[in-house]
């Protein structure tokens, strides 16, 4: 018999999470704030709560998949006002996306009612759940991972990170800056391609290809994370002088055709940067000392925003 899961939450994440746990064997129990998109999952064999009270009593196993961390301070809060003990021997396994820092404010609220947490960040978007793609970094106390990782694991396979838990989240989001700042660079590229008359679908299979290129670069030719671990960043190929030049040139073009600098000024200023700080012959990687925060006795750091570099 699988154990009972409880799964608070029901937007197409929570949903999709129902269906996998349920199509496992998993007897699921749901809450939603609006009772009505809870109709697919009941149909698919969960069973509706009436409150979260009764939600959490169901299964010592709870998972939220929720907008962020105040809407569970919203569900669960009363919960715990009315009956003090309502969380009392309860995992929460708290899947929603906010910083680091709320998932450890999460964790110590969770411990102030009695409760077990655990946090995570879904690595896919909800049609992915369940497949043999999908993954999901937790972090928190490992023995609870292990306790439960028949249930996750219907989810995505677990990715487990430490016990710091904000470290589920800041990998998350760690992904999705990678993520996010190259769908902005594909859409400016296209932008800027289409001025001189290029459409949509002849530029986005050449840029896409820039992509999948770049992972190859990485993991084949330069071994960047090697540099970073030992503090090295010698220049052959890609050096930040020949790098900062295209930088600078991709600007340029820019300006040129009317299209936005924003995205390519903000770049080509760490570039600026550490030419500027005498490193023009090191490899493109050392312009991740203009990222990284000032501390004091390093000789780099506190890169382009003026905000970051202290009075
Ligand atoms: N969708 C994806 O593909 C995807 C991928 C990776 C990660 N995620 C993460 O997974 C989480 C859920 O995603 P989703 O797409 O299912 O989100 P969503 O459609 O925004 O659903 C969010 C859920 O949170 C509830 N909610 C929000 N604020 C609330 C509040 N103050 N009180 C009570 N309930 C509240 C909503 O209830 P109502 O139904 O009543 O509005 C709904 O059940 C998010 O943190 C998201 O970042 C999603």
């Amino acid at each position: 018999m699988s154990a009972p899961v409880t799964l608070i939450g029901l937007g197409p994440m929570g949903q999709a999470m129902v269906r996998s746990l349920l199509a496992a064997g998993h007897p699921v129990t749901v809450w939603n704030r609006t009772p009505g998109r809870a109709a697919d999952v009941v149909a698919a064999g969960a069973h509706l709560a009436a409150t979260p009270a009764d939600a959490v009593a169901a299964s010592e196993l709870v998972i939220l998949s929720l907008t962020d961390y105040q809407a569970m301070y919203d569900i669960l809060g009363p919960a715990t006002t009315t009956a003090p003990t309502a969380l009392a021997g309860r995992t929460l396994v708290n899947l929603s996306s906010d910083s680091p820092d709320r998932s450890r404010e999460g964790a110590a609220w969770a411990a102030e009612h009695g409760a077990r947490f655990l946090t995570g960040g879904v690595m896919n978007p909800a049609p992915m759940v369940g497949t043999e793609a999908a993954y999901v970094y937790y972090s928190g106390p490992a023995e609870l991972l292990e306790a439960h990782r028949a249930a996750l694991s219907t989810i995505g396979a677990p990715r487990y990170l430490g016990a710091d838990p904000g470290l589920a989240q800041l990998m998350y989001q760690a992904n999705l800056d990678v993520f996010l700042t190259s769908l902005a660079a594909l859409m400016h590229a296209t932008a800027l391609l289409e001025t001189a008359g290029v459409r949509p679908t002849a530029a986005l299979p050449e840029l896409v290809q820039t992509l999948s290129g770049t992972a190859e670069m990485l993991e084949i030719g330069e071994n960047p994370a090697a540099q970073l671990e030992a503090g090295e960043h010698p220049g052959h190929l890609s050096t930040v002088t020949m790098m900062g030049a295209t930088a600078d040139h991709i600007v340029t073009a820019s300006e040129a055709a009317g299209v936005d600098t924003g995205l390519p000024a903000a770049v080509r200023a760490y570039y600026t940067w550490a030419r500027d700080h005498g490193h023009g012959g090191d490899n493109w990687t050392r312009i991740i000392d203009a990222m990284r925060p000032v501390s004091p006795g390093r000789s780099s750091g506190g890169g382009p925003d003026p905000s970051r570099r202290g009075s």
